[in-house]
């Protein structure tokens, strides 16, 4: 959406990459936590959703900020990748400088391809047709690059060297890097030494504001349900990205195919709040904000749509005809 009357949203940027080329560290870096350290075996293993402060003028917070989510790399993970590509203004592909281009790096590339070809059908199809009207199709999700581990590089030749290889193995991939005449930023970087850093948060801010988020907060809310479990404390939780309008305190919603009435709203599990490392209580959900939703009957499949509906009925209705239509597809 981009019409100008609705307010500008926070931009969501999708971290991915093969399993242990430093995502969850870069991360860390960059918001000063520490993820990274309390994984099991070093291997994020669900998706994790954040938002870093946005900085005004004089360098304080402020601003619009920006929503992360920390997809793990490992190669059973893929259906939570797709799901935090789901959400997604940014892909920030990450590249370890010192391993390159690997598996789940090409899978990402290939979920691009993919996404943007589909992106360009409809376009086509809008336009009716090849050619015509002057308009240039523009993708919905775009990609940067970081190029992490630098620190594991000697000298500017070394890293000179590995950046070249990387933007080649990119442009065999048809990702062109602006070093080879493209319009992708390839930033290097390191968590270790912080180089790098507030350049990367720089671009992506700049790539945002470029590409103009808009979202009305004012209709009926609409999300992307990114996990859905139990936690300690608060029985059935379902994580979810709010992309248009607001939701709040007793609204009631359909969850893909679930429905319940919202018993209450909490920040993402790694955010800041009242509660502390918890996230704390949140009155309003709005668009681009990461938050967790209780009050849900039964666990809903991450990757589907919640929306708020006017009525119980009508959210049992929902939810009933698109557990039908699911039972059908699978005969
Ligand atoms: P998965 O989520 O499991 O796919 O891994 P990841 O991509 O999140 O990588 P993670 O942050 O777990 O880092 C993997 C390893 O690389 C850890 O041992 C980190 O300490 C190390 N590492 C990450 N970034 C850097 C960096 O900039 N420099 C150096 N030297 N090591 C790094
Ligand atoms: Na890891
Ligand atoms: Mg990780």
């Amino acid at each position: 959406g981009r019409r100008v009357e609705w307010p500008l949203r926070p931009p969501v940027v999708c971290v991915m990459g093969h399993v242990d080329h430093g995502k969850t560290t870069l991360l860390d870096a960059l918001r000063q936590s520490e993820v990274a350290a309390a994984e099991a075996g070093g291997i994020t293993q669900r998706l994790g959703a954040f938002h870093i402060p946005g900085v005004g003028e004089g360098g304080e917070e402020g601003g619009l900020g920006i929503t992360v989510l920390d997809t793990p790399g490992h190669a059973a993970f893929k259906a939570m990748r797709m799901h935090g590509a789901l959400a997604t203004d940014i892909v920030l592909l990450v590249v370890s400088a010192t391993d390159g281009l690997q598996e789940q790096t090409l899978e990402v590339l290939r979920m691009l391809e993919e996404q943007w070809a589909e992106e360009e059908e409809d376009f086509r199809m809008q336009r009716g047709g090849e050619g015509g009207k002057m308009e240039v199709f523009s993708p919905s999700l775009s990609l940067m690059v970081a190029v992490t581990k630098v620190d594991k590089l000697h000298g500017e030749e070394e890293m000179q060297a590995a950046l070249s290889k990387i933007e080649h193995a990119l442009a065999a991939h048809g990702i062109m890097s602006e070093a080879l005449g493209g319009d992708v930023q390839v930033v290097p970087v390191s968590a270790v030494t912080g180089a790098g850093l507030p350049d990367l948060l720089d671009r992506v801010r700049l790539q945002a504001e470029m590409l103009e988020l808009r979202a009305d907060r004012e209709g009926p809310g609409e999300g992307v349900i990114l996990d859905a479990g139990m936690e300690r404390g608060f029985g059935m939780v379902m994580s979810v990205l709010m992309r248009w309008g607001s939701l709040v305190q007793g609204d009631v919603v359909v969850a893909g195919e679930q429905w319940g009435r919202v018993k209450k709203i909490l920040g993402a599990r790694n955010s800041p709040g009242k509660d502390g490392e918890g996230g704390g209580a949140v009155d309003r959900a709005l668009p681009s904000m990461p938050v967790r939703v209780l009050g849900l009957r039964d666990l809903p499949t991450p990757g589907q749509e919640v929306i708020v509906v006017k009525s119980e009925e009508r959210a049992e209705a929902v939810a009933k005809a698109r557990r039908e239509a699911a039972e059908r597809r699978r005969y």
